[in-house]
């Protein structure tokens, strides 16, 4: 298939373009480079023996996102350009509904102007508020504490209403749980342009000796009392959009969480990542993040069972290749 990657240069994004350069797709990205650096393709290149066409273009603007579909006969578009960080959109809230909001809607435009009509989307596991119950499954009541979550939440009713209103068009809602690790190859991974505010990342940074590591409250009602997450590793993440490749040619909604159905805590990534990787990560222990949820991991058997999408790769791996590719930077 000719696939349209937004975002295609990020984190999750350059893991995905891999994956569907390798089984036989034709990739070509969309990328502003806002969150991510130009040598990406090259990465990719020396991955897979191909260079994808790039457009450094803004998604939101939709004569420049016109002249891609102009040039190619688009097969599917896979939407992960966007805004990501939750403290950031709570301080800058109008960045966030105009970038991710009307980037969906620039590419819904040029998808339906030009007959493509498979549209798959980055969604969130934080569209699922503060679960009552766990593990999670994709019927659970929805909510946003903040305009990050509150874009995935009208991006999903958008992408609803817009395929209700064109029965012939196939949307992919899939809702990642907390993405980590790297590349086995360790010469890509996670390397956003500011400063970190996920776990991982902050604990990579402990492990260098940058800076120690705050863990955010002790008390919750977990195991340890420390937050707990479903955590998966971004090469079983970019093989979900490979299996939600299958519904592009069915006309309908389909909602997917990516997880691995395994809660971790903070202290058990703490240690996994201290004992595969042979180095000690300094910590302490701090008040709750304000936002922060107890506990969140996924029921995964919707996915399993219509896309095969089934999570092969354990924490120990995550943190290895996390660290792989962190030790090159
Ligand atoms: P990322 O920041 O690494 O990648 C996003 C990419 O989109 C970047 O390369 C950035 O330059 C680009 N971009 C942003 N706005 C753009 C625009 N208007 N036009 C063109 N390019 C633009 O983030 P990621 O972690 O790879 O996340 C990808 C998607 O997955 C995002 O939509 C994010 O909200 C979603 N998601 C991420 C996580 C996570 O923990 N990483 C969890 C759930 C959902
Ligand atoms: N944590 C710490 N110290 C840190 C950073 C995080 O203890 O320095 C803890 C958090 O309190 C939480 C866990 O580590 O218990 C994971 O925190 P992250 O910030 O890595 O991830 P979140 O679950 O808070 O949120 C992430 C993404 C969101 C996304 C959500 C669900 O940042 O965008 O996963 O997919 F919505």
């Amino acid at each position: 298939m000719k696939i349209l990657v937004t975002g295609g240069m990020g984190y999750i994004g350059s893991h995905t373009v891999i994956e569907l350069i390798n089984r036989g797709n034709e990739v070509i990205i969309a990328d502003n480079l806002s969150n991510s650096k130009k040598s990406v393709l090259d990465i990719v290149e020396a991955i897979t023996g191909k260079r994808p066409e790039f457009y450094e273009i803004d998604v939101a603007d939709k004569a420049e996102l016109e002249v891609i579909f102009k040039a190619h006969a688009i097969d599917a578009a896979i939407h992960f350009a966007g805004l990501k960080a939750v403290g950031e959109s709570v301080s800058m809230p109008l960045e966030y509904y105009k970038n991710n909001i009307m980037s969906t809607i620039a590419l819904l435009e040029c998808m339906k102007a030009y007959g493509c009509k498979a549209f798959i989307f980055s969604s969130s596991a934080t569209v699922y508020g503060d679960p009552a119950v766990l593990p999670i499954t994709e019927d659970f009541p929805l909510s946003a504490t903040n305009p990050y979550g509150a874009t995935k939440l009208m991006i999903e009713r958008i992408l609803t209403d817009f395929q209700y209103a064109n029965k012939d068009f196939s949307v992919t809602l899939l809702r990642y749980f907390n993405p980590i690790g790297a590349h086995p190859s360790g010469l890509i991974g996670e390397d956003p342009n500011g400063i970190p505010n996920n776990l991982v990342p902050l604990v990579i940074k402990a492990a260098k000796g940058e800076r120690v590591l705050s863990v955010y409250g002790r008390d919750y009602s977990t195991p340890d009392g420390t937050g707990v997450r479903d955590y998966i590793h971004v090469c079983d993440l970019a093989d979900g959009h490979i299996g939600a490749l299958k519904n592009a040619d069915k006309p309908g909604v389909y909602i997917y969480n990516l997880g691995t159905g395994n809660g971790f805590s903070v202290l058990e990534i703490i240690n996994a990542f201290e004992q595969v990787n042979k180095v000690k990560v300094p910590y302490v222990f701090a008040e709750r993040r304000p936002g922060d949820i107890a506990a969140c991991y996924a029921d995964c058997g919707k996915a399993e069972r219509e896309i095969g999408f089934r999570a092969s790769r354990g924490i120990e791996e995550m943190c290895r290749d996390a660290w792989n590719f962190a030790k090159s930077m």
